[in-house]
Order: structure tokens, then C-alpha cells, then sequence
């Protein structure tokens, strides 16, 4: 497989909660190497198709093929082993709170590969250093800020040198600085291991610095743009063009002014 192609194809995919469809009839591609943010207002299906994208939600109809793997297609069973290559970085961390951080970063080793105990812990210990992490190893997760829990969180799904990493919104609720050493760290994944990344972002200086590619989602689950982030920025489409013009429209609800705030009471 050469860098320009596809690791990620998503066609006409339909996903959902109960009877409530999320997703519809979405079609995307994401290419290797190369660092996608996938932007879209709060509530829009952006974590729903990460979760389509590591089989934890089963489409309603279309196909998810990861790795030339059809996941729509695949045993239940199966699953675990096609995804062993593809690292999660779920929005909230979801770190298991009663083991300290080694025993976190360890899991998936332990999970999918019978490494002996010291390459396992020697693994442990490189990750978190890749992190800036080495310090907390003894931690338990509920004495780190939360920083050091994301990064902690990105060292356990960076542990099987996964080709694909999906980030959910790594640099929500950080400090600024914290915030641009992730996503120096997301940067020096892909130029130094050639991962190929794919982040929910709403920060627009971190989309500018790092990505390539953009899946921008719309209200209602629908595409508005996928393809270069220097075409997105001549895109013409109305939320496309408000959300790199910075206009209150599209912008998060959490990051909403009370101006912005405001001025949807007004609106009809
Ligand atoms: N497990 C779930 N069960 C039912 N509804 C859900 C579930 N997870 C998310 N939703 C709903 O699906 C919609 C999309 O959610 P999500 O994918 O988390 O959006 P985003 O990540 O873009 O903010 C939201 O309305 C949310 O309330
Ligand atoms: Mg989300």
C-alpha cells in the first residue's frame, strides 16, 4: 500500500442509536500518513463514526472497511484481532481507574500478544516516555491532572504501534500549552512512525498546524466536506465557510460567548 492510499473507506454509511439514525449515508475516505481532523458541532455523530470505525457500533447499513477489512462483514469474534492495529483515544480517556498507569498501558499488550513480562514492561516504559509520562508510571489514574490522563490514555493506544490512531477531542479541556505539546506529539507520530491519525478537533490553530485532510459533518449526521485542508478553506459551503471564518454558526456549544448565545435565543 503506498501512502496515498486509503486506509480508512466508508461507504454510504447509515448508523445509529435505537431507532435514531446519527449517521446518514455517509461516504469518506481516509488516507494514509497523513492526519485527518474531523470537525463538526457538538452532537453531530463525530465519536458515533469513531465508533463505527472500530466496530463498537454496527452500521445500519453501508460498509466500514478498515485495512482492506470489510468490519460490517466480520464475526463479532474476529473483531479484536482486525482492529489489534487500529489505537483509540476515546474522549474521555476511559482509563481504568483501579490499576496504576503501567498496568493501563499494558492492557492491550496483554490483551493481544504473548509477550514475556520484561519486553512487556520495556514497551510500557518507551511509550510513556514517548508521552512525557515516565514520571507517573506508578500513578494511579485518579492523581493525574487531566493532561497527563490524555496522554496517559494516548501511551495505552499508541502500545501496539497501531497504523491507524483515532483521537476524540485529545486537547478538550486542556491548558493551552498542554494542549500544543499534544499535538507536537500527534505531528511527530505521523512524520516519525507515518501513522496515519485522525483527531476531533474544534481548535482551529491545531487544525492548522496539523492536519492535512479534513471530514467536516454536518447537523443531522450528513457530510459537508472531505478532502485537503487547503481546500476546505475555499470550500463554499455555508457551514465549511462560518466555521473557518470563525462565525459564531458552527461553533461548539461549550465555547460559545454569551453574545453567541444570545443570538440563537433570537434566531427563528
Ligand atoms: N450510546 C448512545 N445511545 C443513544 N444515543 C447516543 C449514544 N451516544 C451518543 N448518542 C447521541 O448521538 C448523537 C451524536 O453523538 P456523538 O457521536 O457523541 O456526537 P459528537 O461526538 O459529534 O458530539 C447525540 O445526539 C448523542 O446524544
Ligand atoms: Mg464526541
Amino acid at each position: 500500500m503506498s501512502d496515498s492510499d486509503p486506509i480508512v473507506v466508508i461507504d454510504h454509511l447509515t448508523a445509529g442509536y435505537g431507532s435514531r439514525p446519527i449517521l446518514q449515508d455517509l461516504s469518506l475516505q481516509i488516507r494514509q500518513a497523513r492526519i485527518t481532523a474531523v470537525v463538526g458541532p457538538s452532537g453531530c455523530g463525530k465519536s458515533t463514526l469513531f465508533k463505527c470505525i472500530v466496530g463498537l457500533l454496527r452500521p445500519w447499513s453501508g460498509t466500514v472497511r478498515v485495512a482492506g477489512q470489510d468490519l460490517t462483514a466480520m464475526d463479532e469474534d474476529r473483531l479484536p484481532q482486525a482492529l489489534a492495529r487500529v489505537g483509540l483515544l476515546f474522549q474521555q480517556g476511559a482509563l481504568l481507574n483501579s490499576v496504576p498507569v503501567r498496568e493501563n498501558v499494558a492492557l492491550p499488550l496483554r490483551e493481544h500478544t504473548r509477550l514475556e513480562e520484561p519486553v512487556i514492561q520495556e514497551i510500557v516504559r518507551l511509550k510513556l516516555q514517548a508521552v512525557g509520562l515516565s514520571h507517573a508510571i506508578d500513578l494511579l489514574p485518579a492523581e493525574l491532572s487531566g493532561g497527563m490522563r490524555k496522554r496517559a490514555a494516548l501511551a495505552r493506544a499508541m502500545a501496539l504501534d497501531p497504523d491507524l490512531l483515532l483521537c476524540d477531542e485529545p486537547s478538550a479541556g486542556l491548558d493551552p500549552p498542554t494542549a500544543a505539546d499534544l499535538d507536537a506529539l500527534i505531528l511527530r507520530l505521523k512524520e516519525t512512525f507515518h501513522m496515519t491519525v485522525v483527531v476531533v478537533t474544534h481548535e482551529l490553530p491545531s487544525i492548522d498546524l496539523i492536519a492535512d485532510d479534513v471530514v467536516f459533518l454536518g447537523r443531522g449526521g450528513t457530510l459537508h466536506f472531505a478532502g485537503p485542508l487547503a481546500e476546505a478553506k475555499t470550500c463554499r459551503v455555508p457551514e465549511v465557510l462560518d466555521f473557518f471564518a470563525r462565525r459564531p454558526g458552527t461553533r461548539e456549544e461549550g465555547t460559545c460567548s454569551l453574545l453567541d448565545l444570545m443570538r440563537q435565543e433570537c434566531e427563528p
